[in-house]
């Protein structure tokens, strides 16, 4: 087993408005980008970062896509070795090792597994102008976020995909779905939050500068 961390780091980072791209922000004095990437050399034998353009310099680096999931393709282009596929958001700074470990002990019979939180809020369905449709059933709803396990060579057919499905894509185990995949999730911690915003950024240096 070749286990490779793909992580995308390709994106802007527009919501964040920070000056450069949201990977490469600093956060609790280091680029948010080397948080993650400390625990997936932890639990994988190598690591493969898609960047955004200007940045690929520097070992096991890549060029990331126009979306996200072509950014994921990208990095593991790079890895033909790899049997198994740790995709990770460099947005998602406090990723612990205990996770990914327990994403890739739990792809054992799946073609998926993936990180994801329990849903606290009700979630309703509403229409353009408003109005609610329906309240849906809390009890089998999860907030889905990374690391995201798979085969790799199921991924990689995967991630095949026209630019465009790759496009509108939120997650890659949505396009394993879509060929049909078996994905499962794996409940992870409060902790495992995306930095989308500048508040986000605050909560994730307070939580770090605790934890160091
Ligand atoms: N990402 C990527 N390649 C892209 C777009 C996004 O690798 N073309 C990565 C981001 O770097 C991030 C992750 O996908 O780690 C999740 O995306 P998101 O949180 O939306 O980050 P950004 O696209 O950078 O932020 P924004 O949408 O606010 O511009
Ligand atoms: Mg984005």
């Amino acid at each position: 087993m070749s286990v490779v961390g793909c992580v995308a780091a390709g994106g802007s980072g527009e919501r964040l408005g920070a000056s450069g791209p949201k990977a490469f922000a600093v956060l609790a004095g280091r680029p948010m980008l080397e948080w993650s990437l400390d625990v997936l050399r932890e639990v994988c034998d190598r690591v493969v970062v898609a960047v955004p353009a200007g940045y690929e310099e520097g070992a096991d680096r890549v060029a990331g896509g126009t979306s996200r999931s072509s950014s994921v393709r990208n990095a593991l282009a790079a890895a033909p070795e790899a049997t198994v596929a740790v995709v990770h958001d460099a947005a998602r700074p406090l990723l612990d090792a205990a996770l990914a470990r327990k994403c890739i002990t739990s792809l054992e019979g799946f073609d998926g597994a993936i990180a994801a939180a329990r849903v606290t809020d009700t979630v309703k369905e509403a229409s353009a102008d408003g109005s609610v449709v329906r309240s849906l059933d809390r009890e089998s709803l999860w907030a889905v976020q990374t690391p995201q396990v798979f085969r790799a060579d199921v991924l990689r057919q995967t991630l095949s995909a026209d630019e465009e499905i790759l496009a509108a894509a939120t997650d890659d185990a949505s396009l394993v779905e879509r060929g049909g995949g078996a994905v499962r999730v794996v409940e992870a911690p409060g902790s495992n939050m995306k930095v989308t915003t500048q508040l986000d950024l605050r909560i994730a240096e307070a939580i770090l500068t605790e934890r160091c």
